[in-house]
């Protein structure tokens, strides 16, 4: 059999533990090589972890591998390029979230993926829990009735990533919001069917990481926290929703951390993670579905569902035009902030 071939573009800590690990788990693809900016650190990453041949140069890269799928897990800033450059080499793409940091941008690679005819899929995994589906499945169904209002939470009492560049603005765009606001706010759409957004209006602070130094992961430089630490959003979705977000890395919540979302119908309400849904009778809370636990096993379902798609199944993925309307969302949420006023759609 000709196995494909795949590569890793950025030998960070997601592409180790999430991405190797996957594709070193199937015996139907290759993983052939990573690439990687720093000489010493990428030949480290490919030996500690096996992977047979390791770059400094992407395009030295695709010349030699001529990989068929690329995972690209740089930090944000140069998930544009490298999507854009795997694509034009005719590769299916696995792009770590967020698609970019600019609407734009993602919207030049949907239409790149387009133009070239391949698969562009984003690794938005919280979706791929059986938790998702099953929820999913019972708000098409109307179990709840008429979902008017949507709570998302992505926060961290203090958990300020002291690893990367995930304080730095210029090469994350942004704080919670882009990093972690981002996973639960496609969990929620994925759930409605990614509805029309009609307004969006949104406030965020600095508070903690200017000031704190150290968290559950581990230590940052205060002096150089460029990003938000917390951001509240309202979202007003087509048909009369609306949808209020909160995010962040660090907010002094009870919680060491959050990330749920609640549907809340005329009929039921409904929390994802694990999937519950409940009702009240006379004052009481009834229990109509309940799971004990979430599903853990996000990840690889989401790489599962790539690398199948790319084999020819027909799975569901967090596709291109997706991860250009959470973009275009994300970038209003900012603007909001920013401004001091609510962002109208058109
Ligand atoms: N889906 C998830 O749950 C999840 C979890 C963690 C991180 N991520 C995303 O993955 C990306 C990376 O995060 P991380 O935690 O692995 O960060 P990291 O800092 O550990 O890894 C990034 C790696 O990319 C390399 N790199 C930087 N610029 C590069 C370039 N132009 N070309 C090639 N390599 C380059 C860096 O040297 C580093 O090794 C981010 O976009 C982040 O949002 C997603």
């Amino acid at each position: 059999m000709n196995k494909k071939k795949v590569a890793i573009i950025g030998g960070g800590q997601v592409a180790e533990k999430v991405h190797v690990s996957y594709y070193q788990s199937r015996d139907d693809i290759d993983l052939v090589a990573v690439v990687g900016r720093n000489h010493e650190r990428v030949e480290e990453f490919a030996e500690r972890n096996g992977i047979p041949r390791f770059y400094t140069d992407a395009e030295a890269m695709y010349e030699e591998e001529k990989p068929d799928m690329v995972s690209i897990c740089t930090p944000n800033k140069y998930h544009y390029e490298n999507t854009m450059q795997a694509l034009s080499y005719g590769c299916d793409v696995l792009c770590e979230k967020p698609p970019a940091i600019l609407a734009e941008d993602a919207k030049k690679m949907k239409e790149k993926a387009e133009e070239n005819n391949r698969i562009l899929a984003y690794n938005f995994h919280h979706r791929f829990a059986d938790d998702v589906q099953v929820l999913k499945d019972k708000v098409t169904e109307g179990i709840l009735g008429d979902v008017y209002f949507i709570k998302v939470q992505a926060m961290r009492r203090c958990g300020i990533p002291g690893w990367g560049t995930f304080t730095d603005k210029t090469i994350q765009g942004g704080g919670p919001l882009i990093d972690l606001g981002v996973h639960m706010l496609d969990a929620a759409l994925y759930v409605l069917g990614y509805p029309k957004v009609e307004k969006v209006t949104a406030k965020m602070f600095q508070k903690i990481g200017n000031k704190k130094s150290t968290g559950m992961f581990g230590e940052w430089d205060p002096n150089k926290f460029e990003v938000e630490d917390s951001l509240f959003g309202f979202i007003e979705l087509e048909g009369g929703r609306l949808l209020q977000l909160e995010t962040s890395f660090a907010l002094n919540i009870k919680e060491q951390s959050i990330m749920n979302v609640e549907f809340c119908g005329d009929q039921a309400g409904a929390t994802l993670f694990p999937a519950q849904i409940y009702t009240d009778e006379g004052g009481e809370l009834l229990s109509l579905f309940h799971r004990e636990k979430a599903d853990p096993d996000r990840h690889p379902k989401s790489l599962e569902a790539f690398v199948d798609r790319c084999l020819g199944k027909e799975t569901m993925i967090a596709d291109a035009k997706e991860g250009y309307m959470i973009q275009q969302l994300i970038e209003a949420l900012y603007h909001s902030a920013e401004k001091g006023e609510s962002v109208s759609y058109e």
